[in-house]
């Protein structure tokens, strides 16, 4: 969350002062206009505002058609809510390392590509675009469906596409500590009709049939899914937030360049795929050893964060994957399931020692889009200082 205020607040007033809270048949459409907003800023034919992210890559899962005796491969560094999302459509992840831009590396993905897998889920992780054009390459090369996690990258780009627009599907997240923000919240985003329609039932499948003529141009048929409905008052926050959002990524990438541009001479930063689209949360800098990594990251002032402490966003930390404890009742289990037999990997603490070696080399500091020139001065000082000592 980066900027919610007066403007956030008259609207939630006004919502409230018309009792107008469901998001479907009442008057003040504020859902259908979240998701007008997000077709038209995202040039993306079909989007559906839901509740969250992980309910966004679930939908999206579901409709593309990904279930038991599918293999979906996710980069091994990403929140955990990517592989539970793989595992909550029946499916079993399959872990690929991070290249040197810390997102998915389109290299390891072709290794573990088996006859089982399905999809690739490339995660945009703090707002960094993956290797779109490697990605959709093999993907069309393998006949494999490609959803793009773009919940850390709301807004971002690759060379000129907005993040989430361009595989068959993506998936925004819009809780707290997202770049738009109305509490909890998400977005599914698909070019495709058949995967729209078959998420729209998913989602809402209750609703979706009782309220409204939601279903009159709908041709899938009707099927038992979840019930990932947002409301009036989210939606009503997140149109003010969208309406941001070019701002925030704004102020987020000129200060992010404010700060490369004065270190060029002083460090090694993350590579990046497009550093134009790059959402600017993360100032990301390169260390030759974990420990000058650490000695950089606590030194005065800095208050810098190692990836690999990031907890559940390393899989070694994903702990009901790695148990495989994918469901309580073992029938609902995917590690357990007949059409899974044989695809279960051997999850290992070990098994991506890549990503854990370039984790633990780099140091994350966070970009303030509020920063003055004289705020981002005192950063250079700051950081400059701690790479000398
Ligand atoms: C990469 C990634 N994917 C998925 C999610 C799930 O989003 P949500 O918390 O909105 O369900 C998150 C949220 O933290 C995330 O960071």
């Amino acid at each position: 969350m980066y900027r919610i205020g007066a403007k956030e607040l008259e609207e939630l007033k006004r919502v409230l002062d018309a009792g107008d809270l469901f998001k479907i048949n009442g008057g003040l459409q504020e859902s259908r206009q979240v998701e007008d907003k997000l077709r038209q800023s995202f040039s993306v034919p079909h989007a559906i505002f839901m509740t969250s992210g992980y309910a966004a890559l679930v939908s999206a899962l579901v409709a593309l058609g990904v279930g038991p005796g599918d293999e979906v491969i996710v980069p091994a560094y990403t929140y955990i809510a990517t592989a539970m999302a793989v595992v909550g459509a029946g499916a079993i992840p399959v872990l690929a390392e991070v290249d040197d831009t810390l997102t998915i590396d389109p290299g390891d993905v072709e290794q573990k590509i088996s006859p089982h897998t399905k999809a690739i889920i490339p995660v945009h992780i703090q707002g960094f675009p993956c290797d779109m054009d490697s990605i959709m390459a093999l993907a069309g090369r393998h006949g494999l469906l490609v959803l793009e996690d773009a919940c850390q990258a709301d807004g971002g780009s690759y060379k000129g596409r907005r993040l989430g627009a361009i595989g068959n599907a993506g998936a925004l997240s819009f809780n707290f500590f997202k770049i738009l923000t109305c509490g909890e919240g998400g977005a599914l985003l698909t070019a495709d009709r058949q995967v729209f329609e078959r998420a729209l039932i998913y989602h809402d499948s209750s609703a979706v049939a009782y309220f409204g003529d939601q279903l009159s141009s709908v041709e899938t048929e009707e099927f038992c899914g979840g019930e990932f409905r947002s409301n009036e008052l989210c939606a009503a926050v997140m149109n003010r937030q969208l309406d941001r959002m070019d701002a925030i990524l704004a102020d987020l990438r000129a200060n992010k360049k404010y700060l490369m541009d004065g270190l060029a001479d002083a460090c090694r930063f993350v590579p990046s795929n497009d550093l134009a689209g790059d959402c600017g949360t993360t100032l990301a800098l390169q260390f030759e050893s974990e420990a000058a990594a650490r000695r950089f990251a606590q030194a005065d002032g800095i208050n810098g964060v190692l990836p690999i402490d990031t907890g559940k966003h390393v899989y070694r930390h994903w702990t009901p994957i790695m148990k495989k404890r994918g469901a309580l009742h073992p029938l609902m289990d995917p590690f357990k399931m007949e059409a899974n037999r044989g695809i279960v990997p051997d999850y290992r603490d070990d098994m991506c020692p890549q990503t854990l070696e370039r984790l633990a080399k780099a140091v994350y500091l966070n970009i303030d889009p509020n920063d003055d020139q004289n705020a981002l001065d005192r950063k250079l000082g700051q950081i400059r200082s701690a790479l000398n000592r």
